[in-house]
């Protein structure tokens, strides 16, 4: 709360407030907090915050999604099967999606950030078969301890990704998958840019219309809607969050030697971008 003091208006008379900010008095004390604070992405902060954060209804319909895919593609697998999850974040896929599925599920995580990883643990202990491994999703060889996988998923991963480093991420995604297995990612592509100024406009616009949806369509937490705004400011200076147009991705991909044999689009579900490629899509590869 600013601090009040009174001021006499000599002219009028009468008695003005005159605030004076507790943080209006050395400069580099300013300048100082401001490094603290600002630009800190929600990867940096407490793993509650993200995990609270995803637990919406849009991103809800896009795991159901990712689910239905991997469902589809392994029906016939009835004795069980094997997942991997690159950049697995705090694990809400696997705890809410995967823990009662049909068939007994052998999941494996990997992400590079230890506290999530930690938190993705706690709240899996009782569940044995579901590992999770630190490590650069581009590098990790988790088929040297596991195999290769029948599904290997990666939910808003390839934009976290650096863009010099995607093609390297995919392949390594290819690397993890036996013959016949199935990839599915989900992923927002934004609109196309050459520049920081169009960067910045084409994820604060995708951003904008985003939060406005969700906040129409359900009532969200100041928790939620913080991280919300975390992301559309970390997409529109690129930092931790790389998004790129889906042509880009569909090279990437081609690159990596994976065909796309299906893709469903979940939102928006109208026409407010004029180009149809931007907005959450999951897609089904091999
Ligand atoms: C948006 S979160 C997605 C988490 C989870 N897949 C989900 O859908 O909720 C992106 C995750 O990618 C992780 N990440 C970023 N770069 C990575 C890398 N090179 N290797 C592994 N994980 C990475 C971050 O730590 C973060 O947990």
């Amino acid at each position: 709360m600013p601090m009040l003091s009174i001021l006499r208006d000599r002219k009028l008379g009468r008695l003005l407030p005159k605030v004076r900010y507790p943080y209006a008095q050395p400069y580099v004390k300013l300048s100082q907090r401001a490094d603290e604070t600002q630009g800190k992405s929600i990867y940096e902060m407490d793993p509650s915050i993200y995990d609270q954060y995803i637990c919406i209804d849009m991103e809800k319909r896009n795991f159901d999604q990712v689910l239905s895919s991997i469902a589809k593609h392994t029906a016939k697998k009835n004795e069980g099967i094997k997942i991997l999850d690159l950049c697995c974040g705090t694990g809400i896929f696997p705890r809410y999606w995967l823990a009662d599925y049909r068939v007994p599920v052998t999941y494996v995580g990997v992400d590079i950030n230890l506290s999530f990883l930690e938190f993705a643990a706690r709240n899996m202990q009782s569940r044995h078969d579901f590992k999770f491994i630190c490590e650069d999703a581009a590098k990790v060889r988790a088929d040297k301890k596991f195999g290769k996988f029948d599904v290997v998923i990666a939910t808003s991963a390839y934009h976290h990704i650096k863009d010099e480093e995607k093609v390297n991420f995919l392949k390594n995604l290819k690397g993890h998958l036996r013959r016949g297995g199935i990839g599915v990612i989900y992923e927002k592509f934004v609109a196309s840019f050459h520049d920081p100024a169009e960067a910045a406009k084409s994820g604060s616009d995708f951003y904008s219309q985003r939060i406005a949806d969700i906040m129409k369509e359900q009532k969200i937490s100041e928790t939620q809607l913080f991280a919300l705004h975390n992301e559309l400011y970390l997409t529109s200076v690129r930092k931790d969050e790389y998004k790129v147009p889906y042509a880009r991705f569909a090279l990437d991909m081609e690159k990596a030697g994976l065909k796309i044999v299906n893709e469903i689009k979940l939102w928006p579900n109208d026409e407010r971008f004029n180009d149809p490629k931007i907005g959450d899509f999951v897609i089904e590869f091999r």
